[in-house]
């Protein structure tokens, strides 16, 4: 038996069934490359999903891990350590944003930021005026798998088997104005959007619905509340996407690369909606530990250092291109879109997108597909155009062996039609994606 099935074969009978793996026993990781049992390298356009943006072993972060867990690993949060201050003074200057909360995971940072907004959009309210409960989030949003980010994703596979899920969550079509004026009312106490659609298959939000949404926020004394979790923290080239736009949310969430591999959220807020909360309304037991945060700060340290804002913006432009070049040559490829290194490529069809992973990972790239039919690029930041043409050249032969073979569906001319959109809803969220830099 190898080291995979004897893996493969005992996890099937220790762990609860919540993942699909796929066959690859993974052992170590450097730089851009991860290394299966067998020594296989893995050239990493996925991260972990959006995680090791400095890809793996780097060294700064290898050295404060080793030293901090010499030092001190947790502390609860009925004391104090050295950290947090310079990492919520490093967030806050780079978010625009006043105070944070640190948590464990992207769903929890969520699940915070939608209570907070409960309570703070109702300090205004007079006792007899309007109380405001209702929350607006987007179609094909994605934000966690706990009982309040569930209730707000859209996608019913996730929240159906468990319902009654939280009660009071519209959704709104995204980027579409006139829907998010339908559905906003003064009872609205927050209005989600990520800025950039991760899971819903890579979309942007357009710049005219995210400035409507902060009217009417600002308006009404609801919150709005962007998750970054996935497209924040230097993945499109800026620290946080909203600031391509050049608004300013009241409430931002925050996780996957914060502490570089380590688990860590945060949620971002404003002076006056902080007050909301107050000691014991709110809490968590590891959230925002000195081992997390001092691997954080060492984060953000290296994302300056190493000049990597800029580097994503370059290499991510590249990327692009050279994916509109595919987008040029095979019908079978309806659109690419995204911001800096968080890039999207959707085929016309599930299948084929899903056999384009498989045959990436056969030829050592790691991808993966969102929204069934897009092919998602979240590579580290670190990575280098030699990088994206290998992986370029590989979709290319894997497209071009599939149409041999009679697995395109799409005739260019149906492909392009759907591309250029009778429908308005499609247009609109392309508007979004080819957002220019701010
Ligand atoms: C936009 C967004 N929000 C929330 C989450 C949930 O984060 P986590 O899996 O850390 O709970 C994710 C995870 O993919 C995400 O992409």
């Amino acid at each position: 038996m190898t080291a995979l099935s004897s893996v493969q074969a005992a996890e099937g009978k220790l762990l609860v069934p919540t993942y699909d793996r796929n066959p690859v026993l993974l052992t170590r990781g450097k730089g851009v490359y991860i290394y299966d049992s067998e020594g296989n390298a893995y050239l990493d356009f996925l991260s972990g999903i959006g995680v090791n943006a400095l890809g793996y072993s780097h060294p700064a972060i290898t050295k404060t891990i080793a030293a901090q867990a010499g030092k001190l690993i947790h502390t609860s949060n009925l004391f104090f350590h050295e950290y947090t201050v310079e990492l919520a003074a490093r967030l806050t200057k780079a978010s625009g944003l006043d105070r944070v909360f640190f948590c464990n995971s992207g769903t929890e940072a969520f699940e915070g930021a939608l209570k907070l907004a409960r309570v703070s959009a109702n300090l205004k309210v007079k006792k007899n005026g309007t109380r405001k409960w209702r929350v607006l989030a987007m179609e094909q949003s994605f934000h966690g798998r706990t009982f309040g980010s569930m209730a707000t994703t859209h996608t019913v596979k996730y929240r159906q088997p468990f319902a009654p899920v939280m009660p009071g969550v519209s959704f709104v079509r995204f980027n579409d104005v006139a829907d998010l004026k339908k559905k906003f009312n003064s009872q609205v106490c927050a209005l989600c959007v990520e800025t950039v659609q991760g899971e819903g298959g890579i979309h942007a939000v357009s710049r005219e619905f995210l400035e409507t949404a902060r009217a009417l926020t600002k308006k009404s004394g609801a919150v709005l509340i962007l998750d970054e979790i996935q497209c924040g923290l230097g993945r499109t080239g800026k620290m946080f996407a909203y600031q391509h736009y050049g608004v300013l949310p009241d409430i931002v969430t925050i996780a996957k690369p914060l502490a570089a591999g380590l688990p860590l959220g945060a949620i971002l807020t404003t002076e006056a909606v902080s007050k909301a909360f107050h000691p014991g309304l709110h809490g968590t037991t590891f959230g925002g530990g000195p081992l997390a945060c001092a691997v954080a700060l060492q984060f953000l340290k290296t994302l300056e250092q190493e000049h990597l804002l800029k580097h994503v913006v370059e290499v991510g432009e590249y990327f692009r291109e050279r994916l509109q070049q595919l987008d040029a040559k095979y019908p079978e490829i309806q659109d690419v879109r995204g911001i800096g290194l968080m890039l999207g490529m959707e085929l016309n069809s599930a299948d084929l997108a899903k056999q384009v992973v498989k045959e990436m990972l056969a030829r050592k790239i790691v991808i993966n597909r969102t929204h069934d039919t897009t092919l998602r690029f979240l590579p580290p930041f670190i990575i280098e155009r030699k990088h994206v043409d290998q992986v370029v050249q590989a979709l290319d032969s894997i497209l071009s062996s599939c149409k041999q073979t009679g697995d395109a569906k799409a005739s260019p001319s149906r492909a392009r039609s759907a591309r250029n959109g009778a429908n308005g809803h499609r247009r609109g969220l392309q508007k979004g994606s080819e957002l220019k830099r701010g």
